[in-house]
């Protein structure tokens, strides 16, 4: 296969509402991200994804677009957005804008004449039903809130939404909305973007007789209020008529053949819930989408050595990838989980832990992205009281608990630990008022342990995460082996160590990666240790000991 560019490339995902804001409303805005472009050169990222900046009612904080060929005001101007692309292009760094494909907002004027009555021009854009016997037509579930449908009176149908009310449906089934999301990905495109994110893109067609979801094993149909989401999103335990159908794979291959090839090498991910080797290589490919994102690592709520080890492990074998043109990509952190170190590492051994997951995420092959914040150590936020949050995913939650008999104060300590908002806070830059994230009101409080922990202190420190975040990223840009070589597990019983050799014609390369908080001993390693050059950290292993949270990179 012919290397791409995006292969080697670590990507930065920057919440732009969080990022920087330089008007003073509290919102982080484009210029703030043109602002921080030294910041990010300096870091080492190649690409930024840059989440929603178009018009939207921020329902689900910008998933919920009201005009696609627009820039919201609070997050700047079109001008803004090409001064963007052209300053980040400066600094050698690509632009990866997010698509939302799959739902616009209730407010786009789409859907205002769509659910106006049967017979308007644009009746057939979202997905219609008359529903059976004053129900709605089946079982699928809004990721968001109960039923995926909504009744409305005017049209005496239901809409479907996978995620909240205020997200319908486009109906990908008609021609229309195809051509003009395309040519919607086109105006973007020409303006010099380098790659897309797709949200939920494995969502968009559904089955068209809309039968119910139900248990392949029994035909049962699965009550989503009592099952697990491991089961009821496990496509080999249910048969799942909403997402990863065979139209919808038809469907990004079209997209690809007829938009993303016409701009030669640009990139696109695909985020794919729920997400199996099988089903990335429907859409991932030669005549696919660059990478997808899957929710491993995502469903994975706390460190468990065995899984943590296994989800790489899969990743790396089940896949014909090199041949078949296909690319693995890793993250440990988005806009939608908690905070990597809250999850998997130590929030009392903030720094040592931030820099284990740091030496893992950068040692993975594939292409890698980070979360911003993450280059820091940032923690998890514990709001006082429900008032703090926003997410309308934890809001939701919290009041389905409350109603259902919960005590509040256990369904706040369970919202607290899931809310998306614990990686949404401000940015922390240095510990003036509001971690110089803004000089007015900030849209979501500041994790009040700014002072401590902030980019102009890191920048201050010779051993912070972001130095190790620094010398991670060098290093895998010098030791390409990081990014193309073979991945061979050794000892992978071993219980707290991950010890991993990668191997290419250029260079030999061992990691070795404590995921623990315990000292764990080395096991006697088919190469001595004094024969290998120690490339990360500066001190190297000290007889077979291996500290907490300790990682290492060596070369035979
Ligand atoms: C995935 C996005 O990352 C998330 O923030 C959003 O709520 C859903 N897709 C719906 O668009």
């Amino acid at each position: 296969m012919k290397k791409k560019w995006w292969q080697e490339a670590v990507g930065y995902e920057i919440y732009i509402r969080s990022f920087q804001d330089t008007n003073g409303d509290g919102i982080g805005d484009i210029q703030g991200i043109i602002s921080r472009l030294p910041y990010l050169q300096a870091l080492g990222v190649d690409m930024l994804w840059v989440t929603p900046f178009y018009q939207s009612p921020y329902d689900d904080m910008g998933y919920d677009i009201s005009d696609y060929e627009s820039v919201a005001p609070e997050f700047g101007t079109m001008a803004d957005f090409e001064q963007l692309v052209q300053s980040a292009h400066q600094a050698g760094i690509k632009i990866v804008i997010d698509m939302v494909l799959n739902h616009t907002s209730d407010e786009h004027p789409w859907f205002i004449a769509s659910k106006s009555s049967k017979d308007n021009p644009k009746a057939d854009w979202y997905c219609w039903d008359d529903g059976k016997d004053g129900q709605p037509p089946n079982n699928w579930i809004s990721a968001f809130e109960g039923s995926a449908w909504t009744y409305v009176p005017e049209r005496e149908q239901y809409y479907l939404h996978q995620f909240s009310r205020k997200q319908p449906d486009l109906n990908w089934r008609n021609e229309e909305v195809v051509k003009e999301i395309f040519s919607m990905l086109s105006f973007w495109l020409d303006k010099g973007v380098d790659g897309l994110r797709l949200d939920v893109i494995n969502s968009l067609l559904e089955d068209v007789e809309l039968r119910d979801n139900y248990f392949i094993a029994t035909g049962e149909l699965v009550d989503y209020e009592n099952t697990s989401d491991e089961i009821a999103f496990n496509p080999d335990i249910v048969q799942d008529n909403t997402r990863n159908h065979p139209d919808t794979f038809a469907m990004i291959r079209r997209m690809c053949k007829e938009v993303f090839e016409k701009y030669g090498d640009v990139f696109t991910v695909g985020e794919c819930w729920p997400c199996t080797p099988a089903v990335a290589d429907e859409i991932v490919g030669e005549n696919g989408l660059s990478v997808a994102f899957n929710f491993d690592y995502h469903l994975l709520g706390k460190m468990e050595v065995a899984n943590f080890k296994e989800i790489i492990r899969k990743w790396e074998a089940s896949l014909e990838w090199r041949h078949t043109g296909s690319w693995n990509c890793y993250y440990l952190s988005n806009h939608d989980m908690p905070r990597q170190v809250s999850r998997f590492g130590s929030e009392s051994e903030r720094i040592e832990s931030a820099k284990m997951l740091a030496a893992f995420l950068l040692t993975a092959p594939g292409t890698i992205f980070l979360y911003q914040g993450e280059e820091l150590g940032m923690t998890d936020v514990r709001f006082p009281n429900i008032k703090g949050y926003q997410d309308i995913q934890c809001v939701n939650l919290y009041k389905r608990l409350v109603e259902s008999g919960k005590p509040e104060a256990e369904a706040f300590a369970e919202i607290q630990k899931m809310s998306r908002d614990n990686a949404r806070t401000p940015m922390q830059w240095d510990s003036s008022k509001h971690a110089g994230f803004t000089t007015g009101k900030p849209w979501l409080d500041v994790n009040n342990n700014y002072q401590e922990l902030n980019v102009a202190l890191a920048e201050a420190e010779e051993d912070s995460v972001l130095a190790a975040y620094k010398s991670l990223i060098k290093l895998r840009k010098q030791y390409k082996t990081l990014v193309y070589g073979s991945y061979e597990e050794l000892f992978p019983e071993h219980e707290q160590l991950l010890i991993v050799q990668r191997k290419d014609e250029v260079a030999t390369l061992i990691t070795i990666i404590n995921l623990t908080g315990e000292i764990a001993n080395l096991p006697e390693l088919p190469f001595k240790l004094a024969d290998a050059k120690n490339l990360y950290p500066k001190e190297s292993v000290v007889k077979s000991i291996i500290p907490p949270f300790a990682a290492y990179v060596m070369e035979l």
